[in-house]
């Protein structure tokens, strides 16, 4: 199977990276370090993970040289101050002076080097905007989220010009529905390289997924196993992929575990994908990719027609319905 996808600029960026998401800081640091000297060299991270000073320092201790490494990191749409400041901050019940977001195009640079400060580097091999909204959150009740007017397109510009400033190599979007990104594609000076998503068998979004072809946007899959971190246990209507009977299937077939199967289905439609995990085994066990039939994926699709689950939900609550326009077979 292919081990990179060329992105416009030329950059081979690693299809196989760790996903960050939900990773405690100091578990991240010995994770980044342990993946990198098994062999990884893309790394997933965030802002609003709260989590790129453990990111950079897990780099810094595998002692692998930065141009060896692919880095992604994204810019936050609502409030991006750390939640050691936010919570100092409720302790002496002092005000924080107001919200900050990062989508404001002159606070998108400030944005881009607090990162990298974070990270301990000098550039961002991808860049990408985390969501196609602005919000403003109130730092004492994360569920009180106001949606600002601040188009992505102008948020973009100013990404754009980081592009140029030389602080990111590649920009991209993440969890952008198809009308935003046909909004954004003939709207901007500088293409996104990478669209992330969510995607998995209970969410292949397929038409979608077709677009991209079509108009030449890599799609970079985030929770391709589910999603079976524990927290979402009880949201979880439909039984664990892992478990699926076509996935336990071709895990034999190949001599490999489904998790395996369910990173390689991601190589195998032509995505880069990123499984996360702080478990040193796991870690090592989902660098191991193979290259899936037309029939074998044929497979995974019929025996979970139907079952949809879509894991990250922040989407919903700036009312923004990932599902409309998806029909039966995305
Ligand atoms: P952990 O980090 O404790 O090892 P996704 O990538 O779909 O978001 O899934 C991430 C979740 O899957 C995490 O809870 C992670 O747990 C778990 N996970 C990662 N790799 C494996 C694996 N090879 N087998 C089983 N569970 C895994």
């Amino acid at each position: 199977p292919p081990t990179h996808v060329t992105l416009p600029s030329g950059d081979r960026m690693p299809l196989v990276g760790l996903g960050c998401w939900q990773s405690e800081p100091e578990a991240l640091t010995t994770a980044v370090a342990h993946a990198i000297k098994v062999g990884y060299r893309h790394i997933d991270g965030a802002t609003i993970y709260g989590n790129e000073e453990a990111l950079g320092e897990g780099i810094k201790q595998s002692g692998v040289n930065r141009k060896d490494l692919w880095v992604t990191t994204k810019l936050w749409n609502g409030k991006s101050i750390t939640t050691r400041i936010t919570a100092i901050c409720c302790l002496l019940m002092l005000p924080l002076g107001g919200y900050i977001d990062d989508h404001r195009p002159e606070d998108v640079i400030k944005a881009c080097k607090r990162s990298l400060e974070l990270l301990g580097l000098d550039y961002i091999d991808l860049w990408l905007m985390h969501y196609p909204a602005a919000t403003d959150t109130n730092p004492n009740d994360y569920n009180d989220i106001k949606v600002l007017d601040i188009p992505y397109t102008e948020t973009w510009k100013a990404m754009e010009e980081c592009v140029d400033k030389g602080l990111a190599k590649n920009i991209g979007i993440s969890n952008y529905s198809r009308i935003e990104l046909e909004n954004l594609w003939n709207n901007c000076r500088i293409k996104p390289a990478v669209h992330q998503l969510e995607r998995h068998p209970y969410l292949p979004q397929n038409a979608f997924m077709k677009y991209h072809k079509e108009i030449g946007l890599h799609v970079t899959a985030y929770s391709p196993l589910g999603n079976t971190n524990p927290s979402f246990a009880d949201r979880d209507p439909l039984p664990p992929i892992q478990k699926n009977s076509a996935v336990v299937a071709l895990a034999a077939k190949y001599g490999i575990s489904p998790a395996n199967v369910l990173i390689s289905l991601q190589v195998s439609e032509g995505c880069s994908v990123l499984p996360k995990s702080v478990t040193p085994k796991r870690i090592e066990e989902n660098l191991k990719v193979v290259q899936l039939t037309e029939v074998d994926i044929r497979s995974i699709a019929d025996a979970t027609k139907g079952q949809r689950a879509r894991y990250c939900d922040f989407s919903e609550i700036i009312g923004y319905k990932y599902y409309e326009g998806l029909d039966d077979s995305d």
